[in-house]
């Protein structure tokens, strides 16, 4: 691909469709939901049928525009990691819709695997999204092969693992033959970083990342994502798009860093949401003026 020709779209592609749109999203953690059956059901769906449960999501509708880096905050239980998981075709709330693309997923089951395989995560404890058994050197090029194949080489293979860590700042020679737990938190975390995108996904979730590790290395990783997010385009179809991030904090310290919009959940609803600057300078809920005056960073 010869990258010259292809124009950066910041925003969205085609007629200003959101990349990922929710709509009126609610998830009952006991309930049978019809979406639960199209997905083959998951533990938690397992009650009894009509059973009431806890509602951990009330009519939330929720975008994310190619390029964005949205934030999500609230307390522990508001429903931050619910939501994602609903965003990203993981958990099928009870009631509610998901777009992307503008396509209904996961009716439209094209839509759904093509959102499975353009998102990749990173979690509070980087550890658990490393294989303990495997090198760092095994757990990128398992990442870069699952999209890759065979069509990479293995000079290429070992080039892209290199500069990738470089790029999330540690030293690619260094860590490539270390196990997960020869690394500190804060390398373990940036590694699964680099685990994350290596690949080259269209859109990356960050749940809180940040909140396992110590305050240096949590700016450390606050920089990684800047970068990433400043830097990372991918080509799909001719066109180059910017990364998108969904991150996920309890502080809302961290994201004024990092993100376009910031959403505010509490108890399992939206009570406040808009461009950082404003809900930064303007805060409307006092719920929202409390997150700020316990800001950390
Ligand atoms: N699998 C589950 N089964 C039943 N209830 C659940 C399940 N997962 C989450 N919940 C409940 O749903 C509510 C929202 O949980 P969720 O994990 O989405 O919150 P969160 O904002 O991510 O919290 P935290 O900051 O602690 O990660 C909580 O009350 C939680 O106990
Ligand atoms: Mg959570």
């Amino acid at each position: 691909m010869n990258d010259e020709r292809v124009a950066l779209s910041h925003n969205d592609p085609e007629s200003g469709v959101p990349l990922l749109e929710l709509s009126h999203a609610s998830k009952n953690y006991r309930a049978h939901g019809s979406w639960s059956r199209l997905m083959g059901g998951s533990r938690d769906d397992s009650s009894k049928s009509g059973q009431a449960g806890r509602i951990a999501l009330d009519d939330v509708s929720v975008s994310l525009n190619s390029g964005e880096c949205l934030a999500i905050i609230g307390e522990s239980g508001s429903g931050k990691t619910t939501l994602t998981r609903i965003m990203l075709g993981l958990l099928a709330p009870t009631t509610g819709e998901l777009r992307y693309q503008g396509r209904p997923a996961p009716i439209d089951a094209e839509a759904w695997k093509q959102l499975r395989r353009e998102s990749s995560m990173i979690f509070q404890n980087p550890y658990s999204s490393l294989d303990p058994r495997w090198t760092v050197r095994k757990s990128l090029k398992e990442a870069l092969s699952l999209r890759f194949g065979r069509s990479l080489h293995a000079p290429e293979i070992e080039e892209r693992c290199v500069a990738m860590l470089d790029d999330v700042g540690l030293d690619g020679r260094v860590v490539l033959d270390r196990y997960p737990i020869d690394l500190s938190g804060g390398q373990a975390q940036r590694v699964a970083i680099a685990r994350a995108i290596i690949d080259e996904p269209e859109i990356l979730l960050a749940d809180e990342p940040m909140s396992a590790v110590d305050v240096t290395a949590r700016v450390q990783i606050l920089h990684t994502l800047q970068e990433i997010r400043d830097s990372r385009n991918i080509v799909r179809n001719g066109e180059r798009k910017a990364l998108s991030m969904i991150f996920v904090s309890h502080d809302i310290g961290m994201v004024q860093h990092i993100a376009d919009r910031i959403v505010v959940l509490k108890h399992g609803r939206i009570i406040e949401q808009g461009t950082c600057r404003n809900l930064l300078g303007n805060p409307q809920h006092p719920y929202t003026k409390e997150l700020l005056k316990a800001a950390t960073l």
